[in-house]
């Protein structure tokens, strides 16, 4: 029986995660990572690693599934989990964006705006704020093609490179927030394997800050 379930996002957050936890001192065997399987334990016994999609990332942990996870900001905004969040582990830098092929008119317009988007608890509340009607049209996936075809007059949605936005001939109409990955425990688990965890967030707190010092 594992001391711990960590959750981890699969796709571009996954390796620097790993690298994170590794930095700590729980490492996975390097064959186990390169097979398809979901779930698998560090080279100790004493950790077991699921890799889920990144927004069930909290739902496992919220439930008590996975006892932490690692998970990008942007995703923890747009979630209503319940989580603990001890530690930013400065990874997956993006940033939370409204971007459009025509970035005057978004600017200029009163009336309701057309917004597709992935993350439609974010940009309700960013709209929200102000006052401002929306359409939320809502995309699981190439969000920038919307508002070039016509389904939308922006897209609220993450920024890495900017490449993504750049190539697609959208600019930037403001930055709603910055992102990173933070770490995540459920609840339950902080008080019922309060030494395993809090071992855990030291010694990822003591790599980030060791990379920040660097
Ligand atoms: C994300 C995001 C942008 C892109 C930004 O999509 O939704 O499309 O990455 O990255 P960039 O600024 O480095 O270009 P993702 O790759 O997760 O795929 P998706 O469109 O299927 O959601």
């Amino acid at each position: 029986m594992p001391e711990l379930i960590i959750a981890l996002p699969k796709g571009r957050l996954q390796d620097a995660a790993l690298a994170r936890l590794a930095c700590a001192g729980v490492r996975v065997n390097g064959a186990a990572l390169a097979s398809r399987r979901l779930a698998i334990a560090d080279e100790t016994g004493r950790f077991r690693f699921i890799f889920v999609k990144p927004a069930d990332v909290p739902v496992y942990v919220e439930h008590g599934i996975a006892d932490c996870g690692v998970v990008g900001r942007d995703v923890l905004l747009e979630s209503a989990a319940d989580l603990l969040q001890p530690l930013d582990l400065k990874i997956g830098r993006c940033r939370i964006v409204v971007a459009s092929p025509h970035p005057e008119t978004v600017m200029n317009n009163f009336g309701m705006l057309r917004v597709a988007t992935k993350y439609p608890r974010i940009a309700a509340e960013h709209f929200g704020a102000r006052g401002l009607p929306i359409e939320i049209i809502e995309l699981s996936g190439s969000v920038e093609l919307a508002p070039v075809l016509g389904l939308s007059d922006c897209i609220v949605d993450v920024v890495e490179t900017g490449r993504t936005l750049a190539e697609n001939n959208l600019s930037i109409v403001e930055v709603i927030c910055e992102s990173t990955a933070r770490l995540v425990v459920n609840r339950a688990s902080y008080q019922l394997k309060a030494k395993t965890v809090a071992d855990l967030i030291r010694a990822l707190g003591e790599g980030v800050r060791q990379e920040t010092f660097a």
